[in-house]
């Protein structure tokens, strides 16, 4: 599938629950976070035949993400089920790794290839500061497990916020000296209203980037098969590589290659885009593939060419990441 801007869109982000363990500041409030209702939530089967019908459109690689996808019972079938599909698209899975140790073998199992764990501190007290949880042995062990799992490179991803963790930036590219992971810094992106964090605490890629420099020269790596709006480079004498990913300050837009499907059904162009597709009650009224497609088509059609974050009139959405999946 091609978008209006010539982008080839190939990736599929299928949020499969908004619930979650922890409560990042940057994601959740502590309390109040409404989930949604058992009904409103897609079923496996809901999701598979939209998997379906996006892989006949070209879709390659599928993506599941929450909230906390682990949190939901049968996600391994799933994963076996997806793998499964024709094409045998690559699946993929984001987590916050509080229960990947048990999980790993079995998600290998099923057909999953990847992991990408989120974790934005090496230092327990604060973990618990930003995820308002305990929890960091657990998620070391849980990517040691991964690792173990064959479920690599593992990727890591890390929001670096001003004055919370941004001077972790060094321990965080120091990792990728010593584990052939991929750590990958993601500029804090306001999406929604009422976080703890504010846009004045965006820690910019260009900080990132010189941090990292401090450590050892950097260059740039070559990019093949699926990429994203990531920019990847290699710590002289790294054995793993290191991502950053410019989600404001530039327009890393052009390079966007995905659709997304929240955990209630409703598929986005873009992660800021307010634009949605009910397919939760498209499907439950009984629609054929063919309308499937034609709206998967549509939401392609309907990608904005970039976001308008940095806009005088931006205005944050009422989704907050965990309801669309990050
Ligand atoms: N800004 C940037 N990244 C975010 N994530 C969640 N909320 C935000 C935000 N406001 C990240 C998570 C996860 C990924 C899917 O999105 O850390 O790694
Ligand atoms: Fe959960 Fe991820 Fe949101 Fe943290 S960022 S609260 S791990 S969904």
């Amino acid at each position: 599938m091609r978008d209006s801007f010539a982008r080839k869109i190939d990736y599929l982000r299928i949020s499969i629950t908004d619930r979650c363990n922890l409560r990042c500041r940057y994601c959740m409030p502590e309390v109040g976070v409404p989930s949604v209702g058992h009904q409103a939530v897609m079923s496996y089967e809901e999701l598979l035949r939209v998997a379906r019908v996006a892989v006949d459109l070209g879709v390659r690689k599928i993506r599941i993400t929450g909230g906390e996808p682990l949190v939901r019972k049968g996600l391994i079938s799933f994963v076996s089920e997806l793998s499964r599909l024709p094409q045998h698209p690559e699946i993929t899975l984001t987590t916050n790794g509080l229960l990947l140790a048990d999980n790993a073998v079995p998600l290998k199992q099923a057909g999953l290839s990847r992991v990408n764990v989120s974790l934005d501190s090496l230092q327990p007290e604060r973990f618990a500061e930003m995820t308002r949880r305990e929890g960091l042995d657990q998620v070391l062990r849980g990517i040691a497990a991964a690792e173990a799992a064959d479920l690599g490179p593992i990727k890591i991803n890390v929001v670096p916020i001003l004055g919370v963790n941004a001077d972790e930036i060094a321990d965080f590219g120091r990792l990728t000296f010593v584990h052939p992971w991929q750590v990958r810094f993601i500029e804090f992106m306001p999406v929604s209203s009422g976080l703890d964090y504010t846009p004045e605490q965006l820690y910019p890629a260009s900080k990132i980037e010189a941090d990292l420099q401090q450590l050892a020269p950097l260059t740039r790596e070559e990019r093949h098969g699926i990429v994203g709006p990531a920019r990847i480079y290699r710590l002289q004498g790294a054995q793993g590589t290191v991502g950053i990913i410019p989600a404001v300050s530039e327009h890393f837009c052009g390079d966007c290659n995905r659709l997304r499907l929240t955990a209630d059904g409703q598929l986005r162009p873009c992660l800021f885009s307010q634009q949605e597709i009910d397919l939760l009650s498209i499907l439950r009224q009984g629609c054929s593939d063919e309308l499937l497609a034609e709206l998967l088509g549509k939401s392609v059609r309907d990608k904005p060419e970039r976001h308008g974050l940095r806009d005088a009139d931006y205005t944050p959405g009422k989704r907050r990441m965990h309801g669309i999946g990050g």
